[in-house]
């Protein structure tokens, strides 16, 4: 066995915590043979309910779990560690405009940012879930600025499966038949699923998912608008936001990261922009992304049209507002 990976996740006591936490105490994401430490980070007034967690970690009897550590305290949770789950995040309550919401979250990604600063390891990998995420993302990269740029992402993922998990249904395939869909921009309704790249394998044999579907009003028209609004769907059924879909994404995210991405496939995921696709450098922007080495990557030149270019443009404008909001809301020191 290799020596224990330090692993936190903020948010620990929520919903989306509580179906993350034993896949990765399970191996599913950083290997049969990588041990695990968790610190586990949430709000005082949600320690006994994260007590609780920690007596079902223990109950699990995973072998790979060499420590869970619960904790109110940013040193406690951030010391040393190795990958960053930021989990947890201010709701939006009723009435609360997004303004509100943005100043809300850039008070707990300030102050975690510079925990991580602080205390993290230097290469530690950082992926963000909390909402707003991608302006979260940013906020919490402006404040960690000794943690390299590239180590900083987003969950886009989620939004990536449902994409794939549409045109699967629509085709009557499994879900990983489908390849190379991509999200653009933002993880909110403005994002841009786009299977303009994309394939899908039917009896062996790989076709452009546009070919297959033979239906480019249903791909530009109702397939888009399902996958932008699916979250709003799954909590107008459930009452609550997606969590066991949302579980499973960061778990795809993070092993992706850390095992790589096969040959000519790639991700969504949220990364800060080097000005690829005329995107603003610095914004936290989705992109398709390959993984080598732990190192990741912008696919380049694939074609844009004018439909394809608005819809980008539209989410694109949305995270500038997003992020001059969220930096309107940091204080002036
Ligand atoms: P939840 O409300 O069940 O859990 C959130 C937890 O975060 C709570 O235990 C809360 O006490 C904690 N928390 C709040 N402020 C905190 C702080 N400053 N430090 C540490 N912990 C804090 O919510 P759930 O369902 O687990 O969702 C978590 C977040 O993920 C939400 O913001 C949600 O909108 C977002 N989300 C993002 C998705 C994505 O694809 N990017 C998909 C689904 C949810």
């Amino acid at each position: 066995l290799k020596d224990p990976i330090r692993i936190v996740i903020t948010g620990a006591a929520g919903q989306i915590a509580y179906s993350l936490i034993h896949q990765i105490c399970s191996g599913d994401v950083f290997g049969q043979d990588q041990p695990v430490i968790l610190h586990l980070l949430d709000i005082t007034p949600m320690m006994t309910v994260l007590q609780g967690v920690v007596m079902e970690i223990e109950d699990t009897s995973l072998p790979l779990v060499k420590g869970a550590i619960p904790t109110d305290d940013l040193e406690t949770a951030f010391k040393n560690v190795d990958v960053a789950l930021f989990v947890g995040a201010m709701p939006r309550k009723e009435g609360m405009e997004r303004k509100d919401l943005l100043s809300a979250n850039v008070k707990i990604f300030k102050s975690q940012g510079t925990a991580l600063d602080t205390y993290a390891n230097k290469n530690v990998k950082v992926l963000v879930v909390g909402n707003p995420a991608n302006t979260n993302c940013y906020i919490l990269a402006h404040y960690a600025p000794s943690i390299p740029r590239e180590n900083f992402t987003c969950l886009t993922r989620l939004d990536h499966n449902r994409a794939k998990g549409q045109i699967a249904s629509r085709l009557k395939v499994s879900p990983d038949a489908v390849k190379n869909v991509i999200i653009w921009g933002n993880h909110s309704s403005t994002q841009f699923p786009d299977v303009r790249s994309a394939t899908v394998t039917i009896h062996g044999k790989e076709t452009p998912v546009y070919e297959a579907v033979k239906d480019d009003n249903w791909l530009k028209n109702d397939f888009v608008s399902t996958v932008q609004k699916r979250g709003a769907a799954v909590i107008a059924a459930r009452k609550l936001s997606s969590a066991m879909s949302a579980a499973k994404a960061i778990c795809d995210h993070m092993r992706d990261w850390w095992h790589g991405t096969n040959e000519n496939e790639w991700v969504s995921m949220g990364i800060i922009s080097d000005g690829s696709y005329d995107i603003e450098k610095g914004l936290v922007f989705s992109y398709p992304i390959e993984i080598k080495n732990g190192k990741l990557s912008i696919v380049q030149d694939l074609k844009m049209d004018d439909w394809s270019r608005e819809l980008i443009d539209k989410t694109q404008k949305e995270l500038v507002e997003e992020k001059n909001d969220a930096l309107k809301a940091t204080d002036p020191e």
